[in-house]
């Protein structure tokens, strides 16, 4: 089979995807370290209260399963989408969240992403949450573009804040692409 790839490894901390340039931000080692803690946490904050996980797809896929390979308390896991569609132009773009199947009043609900940027997501997925009255909300982020942020967002638990730059890897893509990189990457 030829290789059709894309994606070429032209040295171990550089890689070129669609011409762009991106070198190592984190290592494997440092993302799963910061993994192993974030488990941590969520075992001693969220012992016997039977969270409900929230991944939102699609970014969070990754971060998330090697999330709870170190979760040793009872919990339930969903996977979200959040879909465009079109708000008023004073609005912006609004997000539909969908595939939630779970009633969320009175249980304790951890929203798993994998990046806040500018926050207008996390921001709105909080606020749609929120209204559905759970005894508790938290967002748990893998990712923090602190200078980047245009909207209040709470986030609970951060793996690591990072510069306002776009990033690859570990369940981000860049045009899809990317996604399965064990290392995250930055584009220069
Ligand atoms: P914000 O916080 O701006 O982020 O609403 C919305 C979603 O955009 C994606 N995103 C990124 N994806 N590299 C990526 O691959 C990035 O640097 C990046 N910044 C934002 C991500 O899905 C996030 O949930
Ligand atoms: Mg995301």
């Amino acid at each position: 089979m030829s290789n059709t790839t894309s994606s070429l490894t032209t040295s171990p901390n550089t890689r070129i995807l669609n011409k762009k340039t991106f070198s190592v931000l984190l290592t494997q080692t440092e993302i799963e370290t910061k993994i192993r803690d974030l488990a941590s946490l969520l075992n001693h904050d969220y012992a016997d209260k039977n969270p409900i996980l929230l991944v939102i797809l699609n970014g969070a896929f990754r971060f998330s399963a090697d999330l709870v390979r170190y979760i040793n308390i009872d919990v339930e896991i969903q996977f979200l989408r959040l879909a465009s569609y079109q708000g008023t132009e004073s609005m912006g773009e609004i997000k539909q969240i969908l595939g939630l199947t779970t009633p969320l009043r009175d249980r304790h609900v951890i929203i798993l992403e994998d990046i806040v940027d500018t926050g207008l997501t996390a921001h709105q997925v909080w606020q749609d949450l929120q209204a559905q009255q759970p005894a508790s909300l938290a967002l748990m982020t893998l990712l923090l573009k602190p200078d980047a942020l245009q909207m209040p967002v709470e986030c609970t638990y951060i793996g690591f804040s990072i510069p306002n730059m776009f990033v690859v890897g570990y369940g981000l893509d860049f045009d899809q692409k990317g996604r399965e990189w064990n290392d995250i990457y930055v584009c220069l």
